[in-house]
């Protein structure tokens, strides 16, 4: 027992099921299989809004008027630019290529923090913070791209949105069917609650650091496989079914051995993710051959999940179709999580700002269980 009396209760492993802050940015309902952005329905804002109009509802509350559109357009065009700095540093970055893509990109958002000014936010103003969170989203895309190719990539496409402006400058010649998919993925991950990237975010600016220490905890935190890093190892996952012919003895001898089926299984959904209901029809919309194969895998990957645990309901998150639309769109899988980086960028910088807005430093305690009393030993 700790000697700490403010201690008032113990949250659950994992901190399940706890609440920890007050947000009005956006909910999941887990229990509904469904996830609001400022009270919108997400899925339905994939389907019929742009990019650009998620982002403006994220960071101002609202949907923007034509004319707002309009000016939100091109003041974040604007921003797509690589400080001198910054262009200098990426070739160092990519130079080792057993550095993944995304440790890659979590560096240059330090580098980007130091060339752009930010400085640690306890004591800015809104304005200032709010100025830093577009500049962070407008230019993520660019060092994927840079980091990527390598070369030059200053020359976008102005008169496309962000998407169509990152697939220009990663060097891909894309259908407009292709754009507007990757643009509906972008747009349903942009923010889910408070997941660990969202809540390691928020964590580090509740200290009042800048925003690129805040956004570099979210990447680290993003990386892992239970979180951001499962599209690519689903799709490798497809790849091994392929190779070894048939997929229920496949997905029975991972569960046997203790392993988990990347793409399935969720904290909050206990039934379907809705992102993963959704990713389905775009990539089915999209048509191609290995979206026909995960339709049949998920059938009998479900099938011997629910055998395999037969009182929990595993089914299908949103990264198990994610890396299909992205690898239909062309995207190679070291592109996945940095794609969705780029997209979460959006949630975190809303919630960051949320978080100074109304700050109180964020320092649990924990409980101490190991010996206690010991006495140092003669000669230690
Ligand atoms: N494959 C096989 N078993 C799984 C599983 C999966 N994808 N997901 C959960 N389980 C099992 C666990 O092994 C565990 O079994 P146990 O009680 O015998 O140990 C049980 O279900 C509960 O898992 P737990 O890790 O406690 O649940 P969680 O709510 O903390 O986990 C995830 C949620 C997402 C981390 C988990 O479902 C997972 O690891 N999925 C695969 C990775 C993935 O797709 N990540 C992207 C998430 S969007």
């Amino acid at each position: 027992m700790s000697g700490n009396t403010q201690i008032v209760h113990d949250a659950p492993a994992g901190l399940e099921g706890v609440v920890v802050a007050a947000t009005s940015i956006g909910d999941v309902n887990g229990a509904k299989g469904f996830y609001h952005y400022r009270g919108y329905n997400a899925v339905e804002l994939a389907a019929e809004l742009t990019y650009e109009q998620v982002w403006y509802l994220l960071h101002n509350g609202q949907l923007p008027s034509a004319a707002q559109l309009a000016g939100f357009r091109d003041q974040t065009a604007s921003l797509r630019v690589l400080p001198e700095a910054v262009e200098s540093v990426l070739p160092l970055l990519r130079a080792d290529d057993s550095v993944p893509l995304l440790s890659q990109l979590r560096s240059a958002i330090s580098v980007v923090g130091a060339a752009l000014g930010w400085i640690p936010w306890l004591g800015t103003s809104p304005d200032e913070r709010a100025k830093q969170a577009l500049q962070a989203v407008s230019i993520t895309p660019l060092l994927i791209a840079g980091l990527v190719r390598g070369e030059d990539v200053s020359a976008g496409a102005p008169e496309f949105g962000i998407v169509g402006d990152f697939l220009a400058r990663l060097g891909m010649a894309v259908t407009p069917e292709q754009t507007r998919a990757l643009e509906q993925y972008l747009i349903t991950t942009i923010d889910h609650g408070f997941n660990a990237s969202t809540f390691a975010a928020r964590v580090v600016t509740s200290t009042g650091a800048d925003l690129g220490a805040a956004l570099t905890a979210a990447i680290g935190a993003l990386s892992g496989p239970l979180h951001g890093g499962a599209p690519s190892l689903a799709l490798t996952m497809l790849e091994e079914i392929v190779t070894a012919g048939r997929a229920e003895s496949w997905v029975q001898q991972k569960l046997d051995s203790g392993e988990r089926i990347m793409g399935f299984g969720h904290r909050v959904y206990r039934g379907t993710d809705p992102r993963a209901d959704f990713l389905r029809e775009v990539a089915m919309k999209l048509g191609s051959p290995r979206a026909q194969l995960a339709l049949e895998v998920e059938e009998v990957i479900l099938a011997s999940l629910a055998r395999h645990r037969p009182g929990r309901v595993l089914a299908t998150n949103v990264e198990y179709w994610a890396a299909v639309v992205m690898e239909s769109v062309g995207l190679s899988p070291d592109l996945f999580t940095p794609a969705f980086t780029m997209s979460r960028m959006v949630g975190w910088t809303a919630h960051v700002a949320e978080q100074m807005a109304a700050n109180k430093l964020i320092r649990p305690s924990s409980r101490y269980v190991g010996p206690v009393d010991r006495p140092i030993p003669v000669g230690a």
